[in-house]
């Protein structure tokens, strides 16, 4: 893992500041859980204007937790201010879908924040800035905001699907009875919604080569009634229950996505929403979650895997919802370039 003990700090530029999964976020980047534990960090947090006075208060908690590792913290509702020098920038805020809110309308206000987002984070950012967005529709506010800060190389741009990685891996260990690091070679194909594909096809388990997992699940089947929409409807779930949705998984995922990608996967599958070449029949340059490692700095997506006939349609089926939410935004921001907006 990197370290910068006498160096100037990382800056790291989180965005939606004051709402709930940066509550979460925010001390565990200052614990070290994403750039290590000697990694100091320079934390600029951006908020938009109504809820400024709301992240003066967690500014003063961030203050009152007197962390060794963090440098200094500026907020601001000034993107410019926020996104200039940043080393990493995890981009949390977004508008939030109301009820009986449209993909098109949620698509549309989700837009335009990416669009300047992604001006500000070009115009201002350091070289080799790594960016994760979080804030959904994840996978397409990617794509929005790549689009916008066209010198920020797209393989330094993801969406989050570590989450649902996580979430996978989780109902794997229990359902085989193994510790959560023994499980290996599970990956989210897709979308960062419902219709996402958790691949449990090559799933193994440490100590225990006999272990075929799709079996002990209960066979294509199980997977096809229980498993996969568990996975795919979790976040739905927690929302049902909390009234509000994930915070603590969902910032718990964001340090370990960025953990892997700055100090590596050790040879592990993990799953990252990235901008792929065509692999496994995907239109270049889409956002969509594979299966990677990460070594050096850098993601590669993992190549040459088999994938059956069931896995196939899965992917399919998220590969053309991406294809329509790609052209809904873009016909939105064509409307907005018209009318000068
Ligand atoms: P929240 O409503 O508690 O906080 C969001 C914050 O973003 C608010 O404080 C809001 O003021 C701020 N914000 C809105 N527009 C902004 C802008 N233009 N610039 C800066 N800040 C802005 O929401 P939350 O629970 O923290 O979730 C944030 C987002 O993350 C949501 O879109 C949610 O659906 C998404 N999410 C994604 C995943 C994932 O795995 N990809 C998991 C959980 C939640
Ligand atoms: C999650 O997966 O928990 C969230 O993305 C759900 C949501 O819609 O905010």
């Amino acid at each position: 893992m990197a370290s910068n003990g006498g160096d100037p700090p990382m800056v790291v530029t989180v965005t939606g500041a004051a709402g709930q999964i940066a509550y979460s976020l925010l001390p565990a980047i200052c614990a070290g859980r994403m750039f290590g534990p000697t990694t100091r960090v320079a934390l600029r947090l951006l908020e938009i204007p109504p809820a400024m006075t709301s992240l003066g208060g967690v500014v003063m908690e961030l203050t009152d937790c007197a962390w060794p590792l963090l440098a200094s913290v500026t907020a601001t509702s000034d993107a410019a201010e926020a996104f200039a020098g940043a080393n990493a920038a995890v981009l949390v805020g977004a508008f939030p879908r109301g009820p009986g809110m449209e993909r098109a309308e949620l698509l549309a206000k989700n837009a335009g924040i990416f669009k300047a987002q992604g001006a500000a984070l070009d115009a201002g950012a350091a070289p080799g800035c790594k960016v994760v967005v979080v804030g959904n529709p994840a996978n397409t506010n990617a794509m929005i905001l790549s689009h916008f800060a066209p010198s920020i190389p797209k393989k330094n741009i993801s969406a989050l699907t570590r989450l649902d990685h996580n979430r996978a891996v989780a109902a794997v260990a229990a359902a085989v009875g193994a510790p959560l690091g023994d499980v290996g070679g599970v990956c989210i194909w897709g979308n960062h919604s419902s219709t996402q594909y958790p691949d449990v096809t090559r799933a193994t388990v440490a100590g225990k080569p006999d272990v075929n997992v799709v079996e002990v699940m209960g066979g294509q089947q199980a997977l096809s009634e229980t498993f996969i929409p568990t996975i795919q409807k979790r976040g739905a779930a927690i929302i049902a229950a909390r009234k509000m949705s994930s915070a603590m998984s969902a910032a718990k995922a964001i340090c370990d996505h960025m953990a892997s990608w700055v100090g590596g996967s050790d040879g592990a599958t993990v799953s990252m929403g990235v901008a792929g070449a065509g692999e496994y029949g995907i239109e270049a340059g889409t956002f969509f979650s594979y299966p990677v490692t990460c070594t050096g700095g850098e993601w590669s997506i993992v190549e040459g895997l088999t994938v059956d006939e069931a896995s196939r349609k899965y992917i399919d089926a998220t590969s053309q919802e991406l294809q329509a939410e790609r052209s809904d935004a873009l016909s939105v921001l064509s409307a907005a370039a018209e009318s000068k907006l």
